[in-house]
């Protein structure tokens, strides 16, 4: 079994990732410091594949403990590179927290990459780095704007950082930046999911947590934009399709069919607004959602969704889940959390 190492494995998008991999008969290795997860996300894989998987618990900004953990691991024949902070607001008061975090650990890695000789790589991108876009759906084409927050430039700095490698001429390493759209939803077992520390910043966990009445109410922000029903449109993709995607870009760098740097959208393909979002929830689940309309949120994109034709025609990627689907998912996961908690 080829060994891949998964850093942020125990995280969101990581763990639906770890099951993806062995299940498409991988070996992942999970390296996390657990700085925005819990070991429980690793009981939740264990539930799932029926097997411990290796979690090394280092930091990946420490140089030293990554190349403890190469030594160890031998034989590593790629990385997908999920480690990072995500919280965009929280990124404007403490900007070289997440400077220091997100392009620190990209370039630790690229680093021991080279000295142990582990020449594949698969970075997580946002859509962020399209800013407002000009035109819809957005390509890998559509231009990378300046960023509208330090976490923002995180992801615009570290493709960068990857582009430079790549036209150095003297790098091995390749790699693909997959720019993900709005990851939601939760594996279909119910065994791991979203696990938001504090008061969720994003859509799907405040719906969640307020149709389990641990919020009050959630707010719509704003229904003045130039949409059909004047909320903002996303384009909300099922984090184990969003796993799936992880799998096949792994398999295009092992198989040697990527270029030395590649961009690759990750979404649905087709925008839903927030209203939308909510109603997709009350018909998945048949709660009911106590919501109002509030005012515009500072610093939001008005409209966003891929266009995902590049990543179809040249991963062989595909979305299977519906929005309900992955709404159900979610409010499945939502039901877990509160059952395991009360047994805490
Ligand atoms: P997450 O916070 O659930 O997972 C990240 C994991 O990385 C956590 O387990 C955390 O403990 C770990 N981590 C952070 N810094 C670390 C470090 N220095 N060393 C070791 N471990 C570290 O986040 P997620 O939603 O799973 O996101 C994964 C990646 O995808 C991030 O890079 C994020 O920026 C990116 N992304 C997320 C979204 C989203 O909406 N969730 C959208 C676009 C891009
Ligand atoms: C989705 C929609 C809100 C909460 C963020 C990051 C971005 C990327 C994805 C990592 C928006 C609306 C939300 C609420 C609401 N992450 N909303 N009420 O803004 O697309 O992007 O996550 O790279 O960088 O900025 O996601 O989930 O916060 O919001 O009306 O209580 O839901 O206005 O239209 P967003 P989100």
């Amino acid at each position: 079994m080829q060994k891949i190492l998964v850093t942020g494995g125990a995280g969101y998008i990581g763990s639906h990732t770890v099951v993806e991999l062995l299940q498409a008969g991988y070996k992942p290795v999970i390296v996390d410091n657990f700085s925005n997860s819990e070991e429980r996300s690793l009981e939740g894989i264990k539930a799932i594949v029926g097997r411990d998987i290796t979690c090394h618990r280092i930091d990946c900004t420490d140089a030293a403990e990554l190349r403890q953990v190469f030594e160890q691991e031998q034989t590593i024949v790629g990385i997908i590179h999920f480690a990072a902070y995500k919280a965009v607001g929280e990124s404007v008061e403490k900007p070289l927290m997440y400077y220091h975090n997100n392009v620190g650990s990209l370039v630790t890695l690229l680093q021991v990459m080279q000295e142990f000789n582990v020449q594949k790589l698969v970075f997580s991108s946002s859509c962020t780095v399209y800013g407002i876009p000009e035109a819809l759906p957005v390509t890998e084409q559509t231009p990378v704007q300046k960023a509208n927050s330090p976490y923002g430039n995180t992801k615009k700095v570290c493709e960068e950082i990857l582009t430079d490698l790549a036209n150095s001429g003297n790098s091995n390493i390749k790699s693909i930046a997959l720019r993900y759209f709005n990851p939601i939803g939760a594996h279909p077992s119910a065994h791991i999911g979203e696990l938001p520390l504090g008061v969720p910043n994003n859509l799907v966990p405040f719906i969640t947590q307020t149709a389990a009445g641990i919020r009050e109410q959630i707010t719509v922000f704003g229904d003045d934009y130039d949409t059909p029903d004047g909320t903002c449109i996303r384009d909300y993709v099922h984090v184990v399709d969003l796993a799936k995607a992880h799998v096949v870009a792994i398999e295009r760098l092992l198989q040697n069919k990527a270029e030395a740097i590649e961009f690759f959208n990750v979404g649905t393909g087709q925008g839903n607004t927030v209203l939308e979002a909510i109603h997709a929830f009350e018909r998945a689940t048949g709660v009911k959602l106590n919501y109002k309309i509030g005012p515009r949120r500072v610093g939001d994109v008005p409209k966003i969704y891929a266009d995902v034709t590049k990543a179809t025609e040249e991963l062989g990627f595909k979305t299977t889940s519906t929005l309900e689907e992955a709404m159900k998912s979610a409010w499945d996961w939502q039901l877990h959390l509160q059952k395991s908690t009360a047994k805490l």
